[in-house]
This record gives C-alpha cells, structure tokens and sequence, in this order.
C-alpha cells in the first residue's frame, strides 16, 4: 500500500483530473508538477481522479514523469466521474486516505463536477486548489477553462468539411456540438463557420422564426447551402433536420461531432493557458493560500474562493449571441 512519509521541508501536493477530460490536461498537470519540483515540493499523481483517492491509486511524480506531454490529449492521470465519491463511505475513504498520506494540497483539474467534489474534500478539511478544466466553458467563475479553444477549433475545422459536401450539394446541415447545458462550444464554432442559426440551451428559440425564416431570407439574398448549429443539450438535432427539409424544401443532413470535440493536442492558447494557471496552483499553495479557484478574469489569472465560486451562475453573453446572427446573412 502507498504511503507518503512525512519529510520535515518538503509540503507534499497530489493532483488529480476529475470529469470529462480537455485538451490542455495533461499540459497543466506538467507546469504544476515542474513548478512544484522547483519550489522543493513532492508531487504525487492520483490516478483515475476521485476513485484513485478513494483506492489510494497514488504515486510520486517527477519533472521527466511529465515529459512530452505538453502536447497530448487526454490525460496520463486518467479521469473518471465516480459515484463511490459522493457516497458518505466514499467520501471518508478518501478523506482518511489524504491524511494518512499526509498530502498538503490536492490540485484538481476538471470543471464543474470536480470543483463540486473539492468543496466536498474541503469540509473534511482537506485542502484543494481546483483549475477549471473543460471543454464546455461552463465553468461560471471563470471567463475561460483548459480545452475550450481547442474543442471550438476542432468543431470548425470538422464543420468547414461539412461544408464542402453542403455547398456541392446546396444543402442544409445541421451539426450538433458538445457542451452540456452550455452554449458557448455552438455560439463560438457558430461565429467561426459563419452558421445561419445558432441554437443553445440558454435562449428561448422560436423554430419558424429563428431557423426557417433565417433560411428563407438568406436563401433570398444568394445564399445556396446552410450551417445550423445546435448545442447537444437542446437534443433536437435530428428532429430539426427532419423539420427543416419539410417546410424549406432544402435537401437537410444531420451530424453530431460527438467525442472527436475532446480528442487532439491542444492549441497553443491552451497550452499557455493550463501552463500559467497550473503555475498560479503552486504560487498559491507554496504562500499558504488554501482552497481556491483559479481563474480568468479580465484576461488576467487570479483567485477566488471554491465555496464562493461554486454558487456562482454563468452569464449568457446575449449581445455576442445577437452579433453572431447578425452577421450570419
Ligand atoms: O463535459 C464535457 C462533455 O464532453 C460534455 O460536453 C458532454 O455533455 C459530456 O462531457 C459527455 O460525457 P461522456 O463522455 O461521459 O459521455
């Protein structure tokens, strides 16, 4: 069984990726399992997130574990969304295996889910420090997360493929995107394919007018094929595609990019990005500063408290939304 013998100088910190995993994961747990080794820190990996605390899959890393990782997908911690964590038994194995191991600080990298499970970790008096991790950009406390720009980079080019075909064609296609609940994968893929509609879970749309009517009017103005996007919490892609070939006539193809939007080695931008907040993690942990989350704010990398940031709701950027549209003719 592993144990971490508490050495007199050296604080030791574990990470963890929880959830679905983003590209740039595995680029943040490198800057923090470097940073760490500078500022004499033990790093320690926990494999498969949450269920690894729980079954104390822990081990220690080094600054060549983290080699030639910068620029791969997926995560060499592996990830999982664990049910036995949010179990009362789940949660105190874990607990005691934090303290027996005598781990300082646990880095989490994940979204939503994961920084929930922090907070858990945090009222049984474990220390954590979460970095925002997804490809959904759901994240409310944060204006950016690891994964988002490459995951919309991913569903453009997929989608500027998509379109060859349509435009041979004169076809509608309606794509679905990844996001959850959130819209922000469509609206930002939706801008960079020039779509004709954009449908998303946080605006009340009306069929006729927001996607027929748009169709019909650019159709007026020359336009011969068409991109619909619609975010996957919405879960009408394939009813719609059925809808828009009735009443418009239009030859219509559904396609959901599905996981592909996960895969890949991230862009530069999120390279940057998980490089500068898993550097920011170890900043915090090395003056003492406990149960944070890092973010974007204002373009700048700051903190804020998890259980302050967990009630936090996302804003719907209608005025982006709008402009999206606007220019889509
Ligand atoms: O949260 C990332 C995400 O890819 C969502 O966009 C999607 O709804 C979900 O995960 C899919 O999860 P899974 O891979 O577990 O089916």
């Amino acid at each position: 069984m592993f144990y971490v013998y508490k050495h007199l100088n050296s604080k030791v910190i574990a990470i963890l990726t929880s959830g679905g995993d983003a590209p740039g994961m595995n680029a943040a747990i490198r800057a923090v399992v470097r940073l760490a080794v500078a500022k004499e820190m033990r790093p320690f990996g926990i494999r498969r997130g949450y269920g690894g605390l729980i079954s104390r899959d822990i081990f220690e890393m080094s600054i060549r574990t983290v080699s030639e990782i910068i620029e791969r997908g997926g995560t060499i911690l592996y990830t999982t969304r664990n049910l036995e964590f949010h179990t009362e038994c789940g949660l105190q194995r874990a607990v005691k295996n934090c303290k027996d191991t005598h781990i300082d600080t646990i880095v989490v990298i994940g979204g939503e889910g994961s920084i929930f499970g922090a907070k858990k970790l945090i009222e049984h008096g474990i220390n954590c420090i979460c970095i925002p991790c997804t490809i959904d950009n759901d994240i409310a406390c944060s204006e950016n997360s690891i994964g988002f720009d490459t995951a919309v980079n991913t569903a453009t080019s997929m989608i500027d493929k998509i379109r060859d075909t349509a435009q041979a064609h004169d076809r509608c296609s309606v794509v679905e995107v990844m996001g959850r609940r959130c819209g922000n994968i469509a609206i930002h893929t939706g801008i960079a394919v020039g779509a004709t509609a954009i449908l998303v879970p946080e605006y009340k749309f009306d069929f006729e007018r927001d996607v027929i009517n748009r169709i019909n009017f650019t159709q007026k103005m020359g336009k011969k094929h068409f991109i619909i996007i619609v975010a996957e919490g919405l879960k009408i892609a394939s009813d719609i595609t059925i809808e828009i070939s009735k009443k418009t006539n239009i030859e219509t193809r559904a396609t959901i990019l599905g996981h592909v939007q996960r895969g890949g080695s991230p862009t530069a931008a999120d390279r940057v990005l998980a490089s500068r907040m898993g550097c920011y993690a170890v900043d915090l942990i090395s003056k003492g500063i406990k149960n944070k989350v890092v973010v974007v704010k204002n373009n700048k990398i700051v903190s804020m408290d998890i259980k302050k940031a967990v009630d936090i709701k996302k804003n719907f950027d209608l005025d982006l939304y709008n402009k999206a549209l606007a220019i889509s003719i």
